[in-house]
């Protein structure tokens, strides 16, 4: 099965989930507040083996702080060459506001230096970057002022979002705003289990209503900027099945927020993770470490569904946490069929990018869900490149899948 030529490969991460040391930013604090009640609550859970095998484990705290994750910060490099060697042409990557912007209206320069030594460093290896602009973390200033609920919030983000355009637009084409806004929304504002761990239906409107407006305001800010750059978000679409409902319980998580911002994206970025089974009697399907079903035809459903939209579609996301390496490459060969199948049928394809090139910080989890395609002893920093990467690299590199 042939990829359409100048198909994009490769894979993603997000700041603060790799780099290390945000300590700036709204998680850094809540990790600290949190990790001891969370590893708390792990000790009375059973873990397998293969999990209790590796450092940190789930019942110690270092598990939920995210510390020097994966030290990215200063590993980019080596990293790349990685992801250069797997056949990656492709990264995609967000930029930390926290780091940019530490206080309010202060903006380090040196820190934007920075994104341009990673954005230079991904071109000298034939990575095209995709950058996201907010992936989950914020500043702890703006936080601190109520964060997307507060009313200037759209305005701080569009200024610290015309600063990153402004400065990096001859390097970059393809940018995301905002990374899954109802993954956010519901984690942080009605699920309570991400900061600022509220429960409020009120809140949680208030914030997909300025995260729309934040949307669209830099969508247009950064076409003034750089005319030609290329501007969407990555959009979580979770599949929904097993009952006559589905299609109910599907429009707001999936397709409101796009509904909305229509006519201000470029592209859509499709992060496609999971099938959420509404009957009572669910089917046995396979699942991830994390306990996510797995149903790769999910993504086929999803993608002739975005065909209306008539906008190229890039996958920004789809992967699992599989610390064994035993379903990942089926994983990722069964989710290609099925994009394949839709690019044949018409859908604009143009790339796909696997969560995550590194093990990394998994959010409230923390550390324990391994998605890389490079495993990372959190001890010693070594990477060792697990062998569905290298499945995965045979198809990078010849732009076909082979079943
Ligand atoms: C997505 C997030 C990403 C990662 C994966 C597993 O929802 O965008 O940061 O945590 O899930």
């Amino acid at each position: 099965m042939s990829f359409p030529d100048g198909f994009l490969w490769g894979a993603a991460t997000a700041a603060h989930q790799v780099e290390g040391n945000n300590s700036n930013s709204d998680w850094w604090l809540w990790e600290l507040e949190t990790a001891q009640r969370k590893a708390q609550a792990a000790r009375a859970k059973q873990w397998p083996d293969f999990i209790g095998s590796r450092y940190p484990f789930p019942f110690q705290e270092e598990n939920y702080i995210s510390a020097k994750a994966c030290d990215h910060y200063h590993r980019f490099e080596a990293d790349f060459d990685l992801a250069k060697s797997l056949g990656h042409k492709a990264l995609r990557f967000s930029i930390e506001w926290a780091r940019i912007e530490p206080e309010e209206g202060k903006f380090d320069q040196s820190e934007i230096e920075h994104y341009r030594q990673v954005i230079k460093a991904l071109r000298q290896r034939g990575l095209e970057p995709f950058v996201t602009l907010w992936h989950f973390t914020l500043p702890a200033w703006f936080a601190k002022k109520g964060g997307w609920l507060q009313k200037g919030a759209c305005e701080y983000f569009v200024r610290y979002v015309q600063k990153v355009v402004e400065a990096l637009k001859d390097q970059v084409v393809f940018w995301m705003t905002i990374n899954e806004p109802i993954v956010y929304v519901s984690a942080s504002f009605l699920r309570s289990s991400w900061p600022p761990q509220e429960k409020s239906l009120l809140k949680a409107w208030r914030v997909v209503r300025n995260l729309i407006k934040a949307h669209k305001l830099s969508y247009q800010a950064m076409h003034q900027i750089s005319p030609s750059c290329q501007v969407g978000i990555a959009k979580n679409i979770t599949f929904f099945g097993g009952s006559f409902l589905a299609s109910f319980y599907s429009y707001f998580p999936n397709k409101y927020f796009l509904q909305k911002i229509k006519g201000f994206q470029d592209f859509i970025g499709l992060n496609y993770y999971r099938f959420v089974q509404l009957a009572f009697a669910k089917r046995k399907l396979w699942r991830t470490d994390l306990d996510w079903d797995i149903w790769p035809e999910g993504i086929y459903h999803i993608l002739k569904y975005l065909k209306k939209y008539h906008l190229p579609i890039y996958i920004t996301e789809n992967g699992l946490a599989d610390a064994q390496d035993r379903k990942r490459k089926r994983y990722i060969l069964e989710h290609l069929r099925f994009i394949w199948q839709a690019i044949q049928e018409g859908t604009d394809v143009k790339g796909y990018f696997y969560w995550s090139l590194l093990d990394n910080f998994e959010w409230a989890e923390g550390f324990w869900p391994r998605f890389g395609l490079v495993e990372v002893d959190y001890q010693s920093q070594a990477r060792k490149i697990r062998s569905s990467a290298q499945a995965f690299a045979e198809i990078c590199k010849t732009n076909k899948l082979i079943l």
